[in-house]
């Protein structure tokens, strides 16, 4: 549809005057404004037209969602909120008093596993931790964005900052004053509700803290959110943690078992033929249209074949005069076999903070990691599947990490 909208927690959806809601003879639900012809909506129109008569539109969604259609996730009703604003069945207003979105990044941190995945990933949290006892002193005020399970906040008290301001979104934010008591911190410990582009603080930080590193490096927007902390919060020299990321990568021959359950394989034609009666063959042609990728464990992916050697493809430095917000790099590589489908493997490198580095690249040894590998799968038509050059893009904007791959000799 090519719109975005942008949702924050003052936007209201109200429906737009003259709707009419109607049901076709098949049962279908259309929707149209006044007499302009009625266009076909997902059930999910309705639940949110009806949702936006309320006064706290994403509690609404909430209740209905859990009664009525369990298995849908919240994006889902997003993007189905982001059509009908597109064809003008809704619309939406800014700090107008009615029905107000949800804070878009709070579901998800409200599990308890995002918060128990960091704390057992032992292997980050300490080096982080050490990270955080070189670099903050007495004199420091630390803003730890995105505090969750509170780690990292009671780290930098325990370096003995004068100050800092714990701020989170989710649910976890209500538990948090509890855990900075219980740790003797409850003075000098600020628990601030909210995403840190929406919060104030009384004073500017010197240190900023922040764990917003998925498996995809970049996915959480960790530039877009730690620019504006950096212009928002941060006095001029403050000191960010993590300090650098690097993104690597290498190109290996993929296991069987991840290409039969991610690419069209002429073998299961005619097992399919067996089952069903019918011939997909056509499908087979659809294997190479853009590279796709998935999370592995750096375990699995360390028993492929490595057909290229390790190579840099981003580098991102935090206390650089400026934080990029899109990325767009390249690298030119090597394969010396020829190939049919090859898997690029990314991981990320970062220096936590005063040379304390963390890297999750594909190893034997049996570390656990809360960070998998980014797989893509790249597949080569026969004219590019020999030995060769080739050149390799990595891009990122507006929440999307895409890679492109040409051959060069
Ligand atoms: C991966 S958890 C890290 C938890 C903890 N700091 C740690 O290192 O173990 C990331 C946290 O960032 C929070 N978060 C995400 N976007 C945020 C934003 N814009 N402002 C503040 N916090 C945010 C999430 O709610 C989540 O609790």
């Amino acid at each position: 549809m090519g719109m975005s909208l942008n949702l924050n927690d003052s936007s209201v959806l109200r429906t737009a005057p003259g709707l009419v809601i109607s049901f076709g003879l098949a049962g279908q639900i259309l929707m149209g404004i006044e007499t302009e012809k009625r266009k076909p909506v997902s059930s999910l129109a309705l639940l949110l037209i009806e949702a936006s008569r309320q006064t706290s539109l994403w509690s609404a969604i909430r209740d209905r969602l859990k009664k009525r259609h369990p298995d849908v996730p919240a994006q889902k009703v997003l993007m189905e909120a982001i059509r009908l604003v597109a064809l003008g069945f809704l619309q939406v207003g800014e700090g107008e008093t009615g029905a107000v979105f949800p804070r878009l990044s709070s579901p998800h941190y409200n599990r308890p596993n995002s918060q128990i995945s960091c704390l057992n990933d032992v292997g980050r949290s300490q080096v982080f931790l050490a990270a955080i006892a070189a670099a903050v002193g007495p004199d420091d005020v630390v803003l730890d964005l995105g505090s969750g399970n509170g780690i990292l906040a009671l780290a930098a008290a325990r370096a003995g900052a004068r100050r800092v301001y714990a701020v989170e979104p989710s649910g976890f934010a209500r538990l948090l004053p509890q855990v900075f008591a219980d740790n003797g911190f409850a003075d000098r410990i600020v628990t601030l509700r909210g995403r840190s582009q929406d919060v104030e603080l009384p004073e500017q930080a010197t240190v900023l803290l922040s764990e917003l590193v998925s498996c995809e490096p970049l996915g959480e927007q960790v530039l877009e959110i730690v620019s504006d902390a950096r212009r928002r919060h941060l006095s001029p020299e403050a000191k960010i943690l993590p300090a650098l990321t690097k993104i690597r990568g290498q190109i290996f021959r993929p296991d069987e078992r991840l290409l039969n359950s991610h690419e069209f394989q002429a073998k299961n034609l005619s097992h399919w033929q067996d089952n069903y009666g019918f011939d997909f063959s056509a499908l087979v042609a659809s294997n190479p249209i853009e590279p796709t990728s998935h999370f592995l464990s750096p375990n699995r992916c360390a028993k492929w074949k490595p057909m290229s050697e390790k190579f840099e493809l981003v580098e991102i430095d935090f206390n650089a005069e400026e934080i990029m917000s899109t990325v767009d790099m390249g690298v030119e590589i090597e394969i010396k076999e020829s190939h049919g489908t090859l898997a690029l493997v990314t991981w990320f490198a970062m220096d936590y903070g005063e040379g304390h580095w963390y890297e999750n690249q594909p190893t034997e040894e049996k570390e656990v990691f809360l960070r998998q590998c980014q797989v893509w799968l790249l597949n080569a038509p026969k004219e590019r599947g020999c030995p060769g050059k080739f050149r390799l893009r990595y891009t990122y904007g507006a929440s999307k990490t895409n890679i492109a791959w040409t051959r060069l000799s």
